[in-house]
């Protein structure tokens, strides 16, 4: 399939999008939300740009969002808005209250030092933190020992028996602490906890539970594990149910095909400059993953050392298989780096972004942005 990519008259780099694989997720979304009641929203963090919200719009109920940057992109779509993050700021705090229908506060200090200046159309919620920790690299674990993370449940339970009216104020919990997590038992696992240390009375007292993201699927039936405990969720506390995944959207559907821009040996081995840099994909790198190749890597192939083209000497992507030595002008693909890729690319060394593509997975391909010098420059000059 992605072969077929190196047919297609794109200008690379580029980071192309396959449309339908986008939809197929948010469709599977959409008939599990129906099913449960549970309300699906789509994390934009992953990946923030206008194109994709406005594809997904007609099938997620709402966006979830991080800042108040987030907040005004995605305002305009007309859906509802869901807000968390450690760094709400209290001169933000009153747009944010104009553009969010939901905050869960990060800390009990800032929910009272910042709920004040809200106004009364957004509804209040806390982020807890349920100190189960199901991941073993502590760089992307929100349950990390000493997390910032969310409120420790053991610590809302005290506050709540200082000062009754706390429960009054909160009418939602939000927790997230899952990173690719291919089987919602974690999930099921933290609501048992959450039950036993709140309460059902203070669950029953709630209006919505938002389940966080964190977690890989592709299909419905992969999401049947998710349904039941929304429906139990919803039907055992009357609440509103959320889940806003990111990651399990956009990550498989999007791919960046490079060509190499110049070829040399060093110690017998094939060196292979490409027109893109780790900076194109700085999450793989700041987690040291190999970036997946788009094509089958084959024992008898040839070994390449596919390099970046930045200044930076371990501006390296690896050693890979490919079938033949590389010539410049070929062209690779990297697969799974839909999300978290362009949204924290850089353009390091003055390299230009990777153009943007929508794919319909067959000969249908539209250009949706070109990045150029302008935005470089207007970047980087007063
Ligand atoms: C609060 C919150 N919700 C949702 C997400 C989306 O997670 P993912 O893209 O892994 O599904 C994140 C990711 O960091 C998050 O921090």
């Amino acid at each position: 399939m992605l072969k077929m990519l190196y047919q297609l008259p794109v200008e690379t780099p580029a980071f192309i999008y396959e449309e339908s694989r986008i939809l197929a997720v948010a469709q599977a979304m959409a008939q599990a939300g129906r099913q449960s009641g549970c309300r699906m929203l789509y994390s934009i963090k992953a990946l923030p740009f206008r194109p994709v919200l406005e594809l997904l719009a007609p099938w997620v109920d709402g966006f979830s969002v991080s800042s108040l940057f987030e907040a005004r992109l995605a305002a305009p779509i007309g859906h509802p808005l869901h807000i968390t993050t450690p760094g709400l700021r209290l001169q933000e705090v009153a747009e944010i209250g104009t553009l969010c229908d939901f905050v869960a506060f990060n800390s009990l200090q800032q929910l009272a030092r910042l709920q004040p200046t809200l106004g009364e159309r957004t509804s209040i919620g806390l982020r807890v933190n349920p100190g189960l920790s199901f991941l073993d690299d502590c760089r992307y674990d929100p349950c990390r020992v000493d997390s910032k993370l969310g409120v420790p449940l053991q610590e809302l339970v005290h506050a709540l028996q200082q000062d009754c009216s706390l429960g009054e104020l909160i009418k939602g919990l939000h927790f997230h602490t899952l990173f690719a997590a291919q089987s919602f038992e974690p999930m099921r696992r933290i609501l048992i906890l959450i039950e036993e240390m709140l309460g059902k009375t203070f669950l029953s007292r709630l209006q919505w539970i938002n389940l966080g993201g964190g977690y890989l699927f592709e299909s419905q039936g992969d999401l049947t594990s998710l349904s039941n405990l929304a429906l139990d969720l919803r039907q055992r506390f009357g609440v509103d149910v959320y889940f806003e995944p990111g990651k399990a959207l956009l990550g498989r559907a999007g791919c960046l095909v490079t060509a190499v821009i110049d070829c040399f040996r060093r110690n017998g081995k094939q060196v292979a400059v490409l027109d893109t840099s780790i900076n194109h994909h700085p999450e793989i790198f700041e987690y040291q993953r190999r970036p997946e190749p788009g094509w089958t890597e084959l024992e008898q192939g040839v070994a390449v050392i596919l390099a970046g083209c930045t200044c930076l000497a371990g501006d390296v992507f690896g050693e890979y298989r490919v079938d033949r030595p590389l010539a410049v002008g070929d062209r690779l693909a990297f697969a799974n780096v839909g999300a978290y890729s362009l949204i924290k690319a850089n353009r390091f060394n003055g390299v230009n972004l990777p153009s943007v593509y929508f794919w319909d997975g067959a000969v249908g391909i539209k250009l949706i942005k070109r990045y150029n010098y302008e935005d470089y420059q207007t970047h980087w000059t007063l």
